[in-house]
Formats: structure tokens, sequence, C-alpha cells
């Protein structure tokens, strides 16, 4: 991914790569915008995702929840990083609910916004969802 900022990490550059992937899995017939996501769990490994639409629109899960979902439900608990790539002109930002499930299994997690040309743009979570609700308000 080559890009006019500071170079990528070898894992940020294969985030990146593997949400490109996923990407191409993306069920979105009805949007047509596909999305595709890579989450880095504490253990090391990684779980992909894309979004999955429905005749029922609402229905939708976005690519950065399927990942999260996938990982949690093998038991992965932390997020360290995560990466979305999608087709925008700078970055594409996670929608609000994913910046708050992100946030949930992930309050330090990096959140790494790639586009399909190779742009990307890197933030901590707490820069996306400022004055976060999470587990510790309870
Ligand atoms: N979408 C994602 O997968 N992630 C986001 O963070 C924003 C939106 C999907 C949902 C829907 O399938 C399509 O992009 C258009 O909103």
């Amino acid at each position: 991914m080559a890009d006019d900022k500071k170079k990528l990490t070898d894992v940020q550059d294969k985030l990146l790569k593997e949400a490109a992937r996923a990407r191409e899995k993306a069920y979105a017939p009805y949007s047509k915008f596909l999305v595709g996501a890579a989450v880095l769990m504490d253990s090391g490994k990684i779980y992909t995702g894309c979004n999955v639409e429905n005749a029922s629109y609402g229905l939708t899960c976005c690519a950065e929840r399927t990942a999260i979902f996938k990982a949690v439900s093998e038991g992965e608990k932390k997020i360290k990083a995560i990466a979305i790539v999608l087709d925008a002109p700078d970055y594409g930002a996670p929608c609000g609910a994913c910046r708050q499930v992100i946030y949930e299994f992930g309050p330090k997690a990096e959140v790494i916004m790639g586009t399909v040309t190779g742009r990307y743009e890197i933030r901590p979570i707490t820069d996306l969802i400022p004055l976060a609700f999470g587990p510790d308000n309870l």
C-alpha cells in the first residue's frame, strides 16, 4: 500500500490486504458499496469480514461487525487493531454503530481506514468515538 504518509508496519499492511481480500466477498446487491474488514485480536489471530446486506435493508451487517462477531464467537475478546477497506476518495471511516462495537472490545484499538486505491488514515478508536460509553460506564 503506497501512500504519501509514514510507512505502514508489516502488520498494518497485512491487515489492509486481508480487508481488501474480504471486501471481494461482500454481499451488497442493494447499495453496491463493498466493504471489507480485518481485525487483529490480542491472540495475534486475524479475522476478516465483509458487509452482508438483506432485502429487508435494515438487517444489513457492516463488514467491521461481521469480522468482530466472528472473532468474539471464536472466544476472542480483545481487539488490537482493525482495518477497513472501501471505495472512497480519501478513506472510509466506520459507521457509528461499528465504532461503538469496536470500542466495546478494543477501547485502545487502532483503526486503519483504507481505500481500494491504497490510501489510508490511521487513528485510535477514541478519536472516532470520543467520550465513549463502554463496559466501565455501567
Ligand atoms: N458499511 C459497512 O460495511 N461498514 C461501515 O462502516 C459503513 C457502511 C456497509 C453497509 C452497507 O452494506 C453499505 O456499506 C452501504 O451503507
